[in-house]
């Protein structure tokens, strides 16, 4: 089959959270599976872009309302993702340093999508399944089924895979122009609650919805920032399949980012030279236990409670714990982190910002990874944490549910049932009850670094699903 990925983000080319992994990894598994697998995406102004070589496969023009904007579409040459890579060229709107956070990030992506349906339109042959991935593709499905411009498009099988129902990218009314001339009856296909909904004309329209684990699929029809009723009424053609990880990328035994590599049989002194590494930049004492949070300081990910959880779990267990954070967000939230570092040096740490090496040197040397989620569709920071023998404290929803058995059920993780700073904190003192343990401590190590999460499973699902 050939099947053409649409993302706002894929890594390595541009990443600003798990959307970016699953779309850099997806492809790459299809295509082993002996498909064809493509990813289009906006060419940002990164530096994939300057230090890798490309070909222009097409020269077009986008109309956005009354706007016309130059369009070129380079393809990657080396073919060294797995995949074919396909970058939009839209001068004045995406060639910008970051992905998201821009003032006129609707009109950013919706001439993406229509450049995208401008080009694929005049292919000699159409694609066996476009597959959209959040609010940033979600006018696809629409356009390629009713607007005029795209008619060659319109039996062409769409998908909707849903990161984060949280996003929905809604505009108002006032920009219905920017959307190529379509069969005025199928307005409401657009509306959501009185405003132009990406998300929600996806969901109605796509052929398949999937989300990015079982239990987030139940959870959706209960609370999805105000689509829920509209995801119950379209359960029926929603599937929920858990996200697998890039086994390559993500691989202690071969991550060149690492101070030492090894594998389920050398973890013990692999994690105690990362760690020691690790302890010697931020001044922490490697002999205790490594708690550690990585990820976007947002309410979602339960960040804003992290600064009263650490101080907690510092005061309590005094000069017996570390704890090191990775992220950024939030201001306020960022400000608050930094504050602790003078709070409690020598045994907390922050970076705050983004920093991809460091992320995986931390998933090395940590010994507890924290996810006090809110809400987690799927999570792959737990995934990570899994495969670098640490072990995950989460939060048992969404993808969390689906991904950790807590200790106390015979599992490896330890699981709570509220993101508040007394149910986390409940959970620090039970996993450090738990390091007190070395034998048990070392066979969960070697457990969880051997639970397969690869993408090879997943990517056949889709397949499966794409046969429809
Ligand atoms: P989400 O997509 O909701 O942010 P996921 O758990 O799916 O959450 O994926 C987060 C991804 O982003 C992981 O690869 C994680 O390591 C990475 N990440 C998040 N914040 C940072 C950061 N500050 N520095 C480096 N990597 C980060
Ligand atoms: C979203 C979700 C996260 C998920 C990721 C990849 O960003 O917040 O839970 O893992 O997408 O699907």
């Amino acid at each position: 089959m050939e099947i053409i990925h649409l993302s706002a983000e894929c890594y390595p080319i541009a990443k600003v959270g798990g959307l970016g992994d699953v779309v850099g990894a997806l492809p790459k598994y299809q295509n082993k599976l002996g498909h064809v697998a493509k990813v289009v995406m906006p060419a940002y102004q990164t530096k994939f872009l300057q230090e890798n070589e490309f070909e222009v496969v097409y020269d077009g023009w986008a109309k956005l309302g009354f706007r016309t904007f130059s369009v070129r579409i380079f393809r990657e040459k080396t073919n060294k993702l797995g995949f074919d890579l396909f970058l939009v060229h839209i001068q004045g709107l995406l060639d910008r340093p970051l992905v998201y956070g821009y003032e006129d990030d609707t009109e950013r992506f919706l001439a993406y999508q229509i450049a995208v349906l401008d080009w694929i339109a005049q292919w000699e042959h159409s694609p066996d399944v476009i597959h959209c991935h959040d609010h940033h593709t979600g006018l696809v499905p629409f356009m390629a089924a009713y607007c005029e411009q795209f008619r060659k498009l319109n039996q062409v099988p769409t998908i909707l895979t849903i990161h984060n129902a949280q996003y929905q990218g809604q505009f108002g009314w006032d920009k219905l122009h920017y959307i190529p001339a379509f069969d005025l009856w199928k307005t409401g296909q657009l509306d959501w609650r009185g405003a132009i909904n990406p998300l929600a004309a996806a969901i109605k329209c796509v052929w398949r919805v999937t989300t990015v684990s079982p239990s987030y699929l139940d959870e959706i029809s209960h609370r999805a920032n105000g689509l829920e009723d509209l995801l119950a009424q379209e359960r029926s053609k929603s599937f929920g399949i858990l996200n697998g990880i890039d086994n390559e990328v993500w691989n202690p035994q071969t991550d060149p980012m690492l101070t030492k590599n090894y594998n389920a049989r050398t973890v013990e002194s692999g994690k105690k030279a990362n760690k020691q590494a690790l302890c010697t930049i931020f001044n922490l004492d490697p002999e205790k236990p490594l708690f550690t949070f990585i990820g976007r300081l947002v309410g979602e990910k339960g960040a804003d409670l992290l600064p009263e959880i650490f101080y907690n779990a510092l005061t309590t267990y005094s000069d017996q714990i570390n704890i090191l954070v990775l992220g950024s967000g939030d201001p306020q939230v960022e400000g608050r982190l930094s504050q602790l570092k003078d709070v409690f040096p020598g045994n907390y740490n922050a970076y705050i910002g983004y920093n991809e090496e460091l992320s995986h040197q931390i998933y090395a040397a940590a010994d507890f990874l924290l996810m006090p989620s809110r809400v987690e569709p799927c999570g792959l920071n737990q995934m990570y944490a899994l495969r670098y023998g640490t072990i995950p404290i989460v939060r048992r929803i969404g993808g969390l549910k689906d991904t950790v058995l807590d200790i106390g059920d015979g599992g490896f993780g330890v699981c709570h049932d509220q993101t508040s700073s007394w149910d986390v904190g409940h959970a620090i003192g039970r996993a450090f009850d738990l390091y007190t343990d070395a034998k048990h401590v070392k066979e969960i190590r070697k457990l969880i670094m051997q639970l397969d999460h690869s993408w090879d499973k997943a990517a056949q699902e889709y397949i499966d699903l794409y046969h429809i």
